[in-house]
């Protein structure tokens, strides 16, 4: 019997009602296979930071560094109630990036997927989606602007000024393309580079040693594109894409275009996998707004436990049969209000109900046997 600790990582918002849903899916996973999961709940995000003074206390820290893998919820309070908090403590600067910075997970991967049968949940007309949208983002997480250094004050104009670095070395860059590449040659073995070179030193050197890794993996076709272009391609033509490589902020803005073009960005989960540490999260944020209401989709969260399944317990057959089951109730007509619009001849359930419904599913799904 194969053990592992998960910590859980509910968060702000939506996060502890989607968190439950999940854990329900783990449980059952449990059940169908021989693991056993240890989950280990610990405050990250605004919470903690009311609870204990510290978006990412100590504790939360111990939990994490022993836990086999990480599942965390969105965090992040609205615009108006994340004054409350100091800038530097509040839960984005404060937890999700030193959790990314000590964890070293460095390699993002954002699935992008809407299988044809659920096209109707895209504002892209069905002759874009065609048979689907099927494409994954792999997204440099712990370098360029977000983590360089920074400084602001008064310059010798008297004027106020920031000041913010964007910096790679070779290692973060040849890192990243080496997952891109792996992955791409898994898939469809084609990879979109995604960059900037026309005025980005940056992206030069990127594309620079994108040709000295393409040497290790000669069968999987490059085409290259300038970001922009891309955000444009994502809308008129998705599907030319299959995996996507870019730099940190790149890989943000693009993502949750990517969640755009899907309909939402409740449909984004994501795995951020290091070396040794691995976590997975929903790409949205909390969404206060509909918080406590039950009627948030929990399929990011249970999506991350799938990508969990798959990169950090080696159980890739039963992380397809939770996609599976998720699609399957969509399939079958149900969605959340979150989602979908009364009336759309969808029939409406709650955050719980979905779970409930991905639960029987997958209960009903036939193991492969390990
Ligand atoms: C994401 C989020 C984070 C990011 C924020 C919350 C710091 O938007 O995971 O995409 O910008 O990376
Ligand atoms: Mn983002």
């Amino acid at each position: 019997m194969k053990h592992y600790k998960i910590a859980v990582l509910a968060g702000d918002g939506i996060g502890p009602e989607i968190t439950r849903e999940a854990i329900k899916i783990l449980k059952l996973i449990e059940e169908r296979n021989t693991v056993s999961f240890e989950l280990l709940p610990a405050a990250f995000g605004a919470c903690a930071y009311f609870e204990y003074g510290d978006a990412f206390p100590q504790a939360t820290i111990d939990i994490c560094d022993k836990a086999d893998a990480i599942l965390k919820g969105p965090i992040g309070l609205s615009h108006e109630e994340s004054k409350k908090i100091p800038i530097d403590k509040q839960p984005e600067r404060g937890a999700l990036l030193p959790m990314r910075r000590r964890y070293n997970t460095y390699a993002n991967f954002r699935p992008v997927f809407l299988p044809k049968a659920l096209a109707h949940f895209s504002p892209l007309k069905p002759e874009i989606i065609g048979e689907g949208i099927d494409l994954i983002m792999v997204r440099e997480l712990v370098g360029g602007l977000y983590f360089g250094s920074k400084e602001s004050g008064i310059n010798d104009k008297g004027l106020r000024y920031v000041k913010e670095t964007l910096e790679y070395d070779e290692l973060q860059i040849s890192r990243i393309l080496h997952q891109a590449f792996k992955l791409a040659e898994k898939r469809r073995k084609l990879l979109h580079n995604i960059h900037k070179s026309n005025v980005l030193k940056s992206s030069v050197l990127w594309n620079e040693i994108l040709e000295e890794v393409a040497k290790d993996y000669p069968d999987v076709e490059v085409r290259h594109q300038l970001v922009d272009s891309a955000a444009t391609n994502l809308c008129l033509n998705p599907t030319q894409f299959d995996v996507m490589v870019m730099e940190n902020m790149f890989g943000d803005i693009l993502s949750d275009q990517g969640g755009g073009i899907l309909g939402s960005l409740g449909l984004m989960p994501s795995a951020c996998l290091g070396d040794e540490k691995a976590y997975y999260e929903p790409s949205h944020g909390s969404a206060p707004d509909i918080a406590g209401k039950n009627i948030a989709n929990p399929y990011s969260m249970i999506g991350s436990v799938a990508m969990m399944l798959e990169n950090s317990f080696n159980m890739p057959e039963e992380a397809k049969n939770v996609w599976a089951a998720m699609q399957g109730v969509f399939a079958d007509g149900f969605s959340t209000a979150d989602l979908s619009k009364q009336g759309s001849g969808i029939r409406m359930i709650s955050t719980e109900q979905f779970g409930d419904k991905v639960f029987d599913k997958l209960r009903l799904t036939p193991k492969v046997p390990s």
